[in-house]
């Protein structure tokens, strides 16, 4: 049955939290799905999909890093969607498809689907990997271990600006692009963006570049998923060959403003709170 809401699907993510909260600000009324989320949605459990989209014509996608995630269960999603009415799907992907990655692409190709139109967004790393992700702790514990990359620049981008860009590409009646590339407005090595939350913060905080194989090997020893791990090497991968150094003006050309800085991310993140 086709209707007039909008489902977010892993609304309680770093973007898809922020979905929900513009489109609540703009009068729509999301409804805000994940295994935790007001509507139970699990992409291991296609029993409860149905029942998510009922009264919904446009669907937010955010799916888990975890790359065990198939296309084909976002294709099978993607299809029933709009067997029952969705028109546009917006998928969260990521720089990495640019990248070559063959997960990311596969992820792509699930929401081109006849008889709706499939919008693809491809953002840098997040700012908020420091402040919420999977580098907080390591923040306030004062040293942060990644795969070497030669500390390579990456155009960090704030999860704000995604999920402003999806909130638009939503809402707006007009046809949009296929893919939009997104960043933050300057590309930056992990070292610079240390010492900005060391500046911010009065922490003292140090990155250091572990080769790929003993890093590999501390994250499976810590318990990380082996897919999880090769996620990481495949992203470090793409920082190293250069794909995340030049910004993209996606924010820009869909908001008609600049992206946020990592500085003012960093101040606002420290002011609310996030290494405390
Ligand atoms: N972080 C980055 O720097 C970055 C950069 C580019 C692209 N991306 C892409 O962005 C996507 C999300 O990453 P993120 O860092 O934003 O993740 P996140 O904040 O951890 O959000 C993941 C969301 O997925 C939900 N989820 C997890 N397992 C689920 C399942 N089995 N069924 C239904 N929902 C499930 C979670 O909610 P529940 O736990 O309530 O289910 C949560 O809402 C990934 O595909 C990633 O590749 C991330």
């Amino acid at each position: 049955m086709s209707g007039t809401d909008i489902l977010v699907v892993g609304a309680t993510g770093k973007t898809g939290r922020r979905v929900v909260e513009g489109l609540r600000r703009l009068g729509e009324r999301p409804r805000a799905a994940s295994r935790s989320g007001a509507v139970r949605f699990d992409w291991y459990d296609p029993s409860g999909w149905r029942a998510a989209l009922d009264g919904v014509d446009r669907v937010y996608i955010a799916p888990p890093t975890v790359p065990d995630l198939a296309a084909k269960q976002v294709a099978a999603f993607a299809r029933l969607a709009v067997d029952n009415g969705v028109r546009k799907l917006v998928l969260l992907s990521g720089r990495s498809a640019r990248a070559g990655s063959e997960r990311m692409l596969a992820l792509e190709r699930a929401v081109r689907v006849p008889g709706a139109e499939g919008i693809v967004l491809r953002p840098s790393v997040f700012d908020q990997n420091f402040s919420e992700g999977n580098l907080r702790q390591s923040v306030i514990g004062g040293t942060i271990r990644l795969v070497a990359t030669g500390n390579a620049a990456v155009d960090f981008i704030d999860a704000a600006d995604i999920a402003d860009v999806a909130v638009a590409l939503l809402t707006a009646e007009a046809r949009h692009e296929p893919v939009y590339e997104l960043s933050g407005p300057a590309a930056m090595s992990y070292v610079d963006a240390a010492a900005l939350i060391s500046k911010a913060t009065g922490m003292d905080l140090r990155v250091v570049e572990v080769e790929p194989e003993a890093w590999a090997a501390a994250a499976l020893a810590k318990g990380a998923p082996a897919d999880a791990v090769d996620w990481s090497l495949e992203a470090a991968d793409g920082v190293r060959a250069g794909f995340y150094a030049t910004p993209f003006t996606g924010v820009q050309d869909v908001l008609g403003r600049a992206p946020v800085t990592f500085d003012a991310f960093v101040r606002a993140a420290a002011a609310a709170g996030a290494w405390s």
